[in-house]
């Protein structure tokens, strides 16, 4: 593949990823599930430096584990969480050394002990770090958020710290799970299928979406910087005109 050519003053600040597709790849290459999503690992490596590469990128959220996939068999989730401890201790004195920050979105008490001490470790120890934010969405399903949103809010309203009238838009995106995140400017989606499967529904909003055949084990630098270019051949109106 050619790589794509991108205007570098025009990136978008806020990039998602829904990773979908290691079961298919790994189907197609003969291997199990748990070789497929290990394989996806490589490409968070390879989508986190790329996107690290081009600067002005402020934010990239990966979809790694939504509140349905626990509907899944107790050993592929096993496998999962496996994965997200590895990744982390191989990556995370390099995630640090590139000065960027993690976070964690996503229901965290939900978790089990080890995954809850990893993240925590990831975000203590990279609380001031600048260059980028790597927001990991865990245990994350938008309905929760918004729902567990509207909980603060209404305890808030409930015990005299915040009144009713002054629930606006901005007030709830604060009660968000990362209320600092940049707007969503552009959302991908892997493996081809069409669907947000419960992903940022509030941020979602006014993003442009773009769905790719690849599978995740497959995406690299190339193809985030095609989405880029569609994002970037998109004429967004925000309602207006
Ligand atoms: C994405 O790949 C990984 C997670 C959802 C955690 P899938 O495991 O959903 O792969 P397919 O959709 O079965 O190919
Ligand atoms: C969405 O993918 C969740 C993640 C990528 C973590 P799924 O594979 O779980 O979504 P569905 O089941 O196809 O909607
Ligand atoms: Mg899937």
């Amino acid at each position: 593949m050619a790589i794509p050519e991108i205007d570098k003053a025009h990136l978008p600040r806020h990039i998602a990823i829904i990773m979908d597709g290691n079961g298919r790849w790994a189907h197609q290459h003969g291997k199990s599930r748990a070789e497929g999503h290990e394989a996806g690992a490589k490409s968070v490596r390879a989508v986190v430096e790329a996107c690290r590469e081009l600067e002005r990128v402020e934010a990239l959220t990966l979809y790694a584990f939504s509140t349905e996939n626990w509907r899944r068999s107790q050993g592929e989730i096993d496998t999962l969480f496996q994965l997200l401890s590895k990744y982390i201790s191989l990556e995370l004195d390099e995630l640090h050394k590139e000065d960027i920050r993690v976070s964690v979105m996503g229901r965290m008490e939900g978790l089990g002990e080890q995954a809850r001490r990893d993240l925590e470790r990831c975000i203590a120890l990279t609380d001031q770090n600048k260059s980028m934010l790597l927001n990991i969405a865990i245990n994350y399903g938008g309905r929760a958020e918004i729902a567990d949103a509207a909980r603060s809010i209404a305890a808030e309203a409930a015990r005299g710290a915040l009144a009713v009238e002054d629930i606006d838009e901005a007030c709830f995106a604060r009660h968000l799970y990362v209320p600092d995140l940049p707007e969503l400017d552009l959302l991908i989606r892997t493996s081809g299928e069409m669907r947000l499967s419960n992903f940022m529904l509030w941020q979602a909003s006014y993003a442009e979406f773009v769905a790719m055949p690849t599978l995740w084990p497959d995406f690299r630098k190339e193809h985030l910087l095609e989405a880029i270019a569609l994002y970037q051949s998109r004429h967004r109106r925000f309602g207006g005109r």
